[in-house]
């Protein structure tokens, strides 16, 4: 990504934090020409990682920006935190797998619904996750 055109960070610990990061994404995404439908994707991502913050990690951050790559402008969603981190991320990814009573929707879901998914983790250290969807010029 070559220029961070605008940047909201919203520390996450509780459900209004939740609340927070999604209108700070509606708000920067809607600068962009999305769709309604697109928009509400971008929504449901940023609450999927954030409620995953909260229940898998106890507290975190959610950056969202809006990121030009030459002819492209976007949405980039950065969840981060400094929890237990996934021991199996790919089972992690797998759509229903949760450790704990979870739908095990979250993560499978975020990568679908945004072009592009990053999951970063380590045992000890933490979980990043990096999202972008972008608008075609
Ligand atoms: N930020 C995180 N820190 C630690 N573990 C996580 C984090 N996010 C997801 N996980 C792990 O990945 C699993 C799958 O996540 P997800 O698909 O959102 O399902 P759910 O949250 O319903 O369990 C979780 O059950 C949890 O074990
Ligand atoms: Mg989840």
């Amino acid at each position: 990504v070559r220029a961070v055109l605008a940047e909201r960070r919203v520390p996450i610990s509780s459900d209004a934090d939740v609340v927070a990061a999604r209108h700070e994404g509606r708000v920067l995404a809607g600068r962009l020409p999305f769709s309604r439908t697109d928009l509400t994707l971008v929504t449901t991502a940023i609450s999927e990682v954030a409620r995953n913050i909260i229940e898998h990690a106890g507290s975190g951050e959610i950056a969202v920006r809006v990121v030009q790559d030459g002819e492209r402008t976007g949405v980039e969603v950065v969840a981060e935190d400094h929890g237990p981190g996934i021991p199996d991320p790919a089972l992690a990814l797998r759509d229903g797998w949760s450790s704990g009573g979870g739908l095990g929707l979250g993560l499978p879901g975020c990568r679908r619904l945004m072009a592009e998914f990053h999951l970063d983790t380590e045992v000890g250290r933490g979980t990043l996750v990096t999202m972008r969807k972008w608008c075609e010029a």
